[in-house]
């Protein structure tokens, strides 16, 4: 079969190039042969291409496209739903096929919420975190830019390196003070802040942590308001930043999303899969628009999405957890991630780079400009073999965890090298 169309389609992607295979830390490209894969494709292969744990359930499972959807559910899928739900507090769980469609779910469970509370849902607005990123489908893609949203959270301060920005409370206090100004004002309006979505620790702003107090601080608001709490832990779930989900972490703390939206690590990009765990408020909300047959409509019978929560990828996303578990990953990760940041700090001497921050292998080298962070890939690509997609001006350092302290001493020494 020949494709007359090749690479329109990713117009807005320069220079890509085509990925025929792989097998664990290396890919294999059309363009410039082997390529030691330091983003872990898009963040997802977590545990390397082809794993063969994975591969082997692709084998046995791979042609069964029985979804689930309504009535119609599968013995993998409700394993899977009810381990997640263990794992994360939360009492329902609502399969996708990406993280972009987890997002959107979670904003229209939210609108199901508030319609159970009598209230309108042209008059609802969702509210983000500047700079943050929730998908691109739906609403998900405008929602954290201050251009398109009017109810952004401004914030955290953000300090170079890995400098906690906990001492910011002054700034932090002043920028909830703010939301909640936005909220009243829409509140006179006639408008309702229906839910906040935020990244614990945020992937495409450049590794920023989000500081406890300041999510805390946002939680509160949300109390005071009935206004629900999103965690979309897409990049940051299945040990990424070196815990099992960063969520976990944050309920010692006492912040409590109300929804949480994994994908990306959920497969190992061995699958498009992703899911939605929502907590008793949405599912409450579920019984009470029951019977009313017009929001019944809209709400509840359009959960879910065809093709999701297949068997091949309920049982790879149990096979991933399997494995995080029984090989201590996240740990391992943490471990990993603390040695690559040490190993890649000194690069913020060099006057190309302004930053060098992250939480476990979620790392970013903060460098000039988006032009430059191009530059610096290319030549990656070509002179040392190494593949490492930029985010804008961030060189985003996101590896499999089976990741090695040499690759990390080779990408790092590369680094130094191209940075000149
Ligand atoms: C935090 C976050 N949410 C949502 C998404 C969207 O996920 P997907 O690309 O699988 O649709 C991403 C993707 O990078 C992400 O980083």
């Amino acid at each position: 079969m020949t494709l007359s169309c090749i690479a329109p389609q990713f117009g807005h992607r320069d220079q890509p190039f085509t990925v025929i295979g792989g097998q664990g830390l290396f890919i294999e490209t059309k363009e410039y042969g082997q390529l030691f894969d330091a983003t872990a494709g898009y963040w997802y292969n977590i545990l390397g291409m082809r794993h063969p744990e994975l591969m082997s359930i692709k084998a046995e499972l791979g042609g069964v496209v029985s979804h689930l959807y309504e009535d119609w559910t599968n013995p993998w899928a409700e394993d899977l739903a009810l381990r997640l739900c263990k794992m994360t507090g939360k009492q329902q769980a609502i399969f996708a096929a990406t993280g972009s469609m987890a997002c959107e779910n979670a904003r229209k469970e939210a609108v199901a919420y508030h319609l159970s509370k009598g209230r309108g849902e042209h008059d609802l607005l969702f509210a983000a975190i500047n700079g943050g990123y929730h998908g691109s489908v739906g609403l998900m893609l405008d929602i954290a830019d201050p251009r398109k949203n009017k109810v952004i959270i401004n914030g955290p301060v953000v300090y170079p390196n890995n400098a906690s920005a906990n001492n910011a409370f002054e700034e932090h206090k002043k920028y909830l003070s703010s939301f909640e100004d936005k909220i009243k004002e829409q509140e006179k309006k006639g408008k309702k802040v229906a839910a906040v979505f935020y990244e614990p620790v945020m992937g495409v702003r450049g590794a920023v942590e989000l500081p406890k107090e300041y999510i805390r601080g946002i939680q509160a608001i949300c109390s005071a308001y009935d206004i629900l709490l999103i965690a979309d832990e897409v990049t940051t779930g299945f040990g990424r930043t070196g815990v099992m989900f960063v969520s976990q972490q944050f309920e010692k703390d006492g912040i409590r999303p109300d929804i949480i939206c994994l994908g990306k690590g959920l497969s190992a990009g061995h699958y498009p899969i992703a899911v939605t765990l929502v907590n008793e408020k949405i599912v409450e909300s579920w019984k009470s628009l029951e019977g009313e047959t017009e929001r019944e409509f809209a709400y509840v019978h359009r959960r879910g999405n065809g093709i999701a929560g297949t068997p091949e990828g309920a049982a790879i996303g149990l096979q991933v957890i399997n494995t995080l578990e029984r090989d201590h990953l996240p740990e391992l990760t943490k471990q990993l991630g603390g040695y690559a940041l040490r190993r890649l700090q000194p690069l913020t001497k060099l006057p190309n780079v302004r930053a060098v921050r992250g939480k476990g292998l979620l790392i970013a080298i903060d460098v000039k400009d988006s032009l430059y962070a191009k530059h610096i890939k290319e030549r990656l690509r070509k002179e040392k073999k190494i593949n490492m997609i930029p985010e804008g001006r961030m060189l985003m350092f996101c590896p499999a965890f089976t990741i090695t302290h040499n690759d990390i001493d080779r990408v790092a020494l590369s680094l130094e090298d191209v940075l000149e």
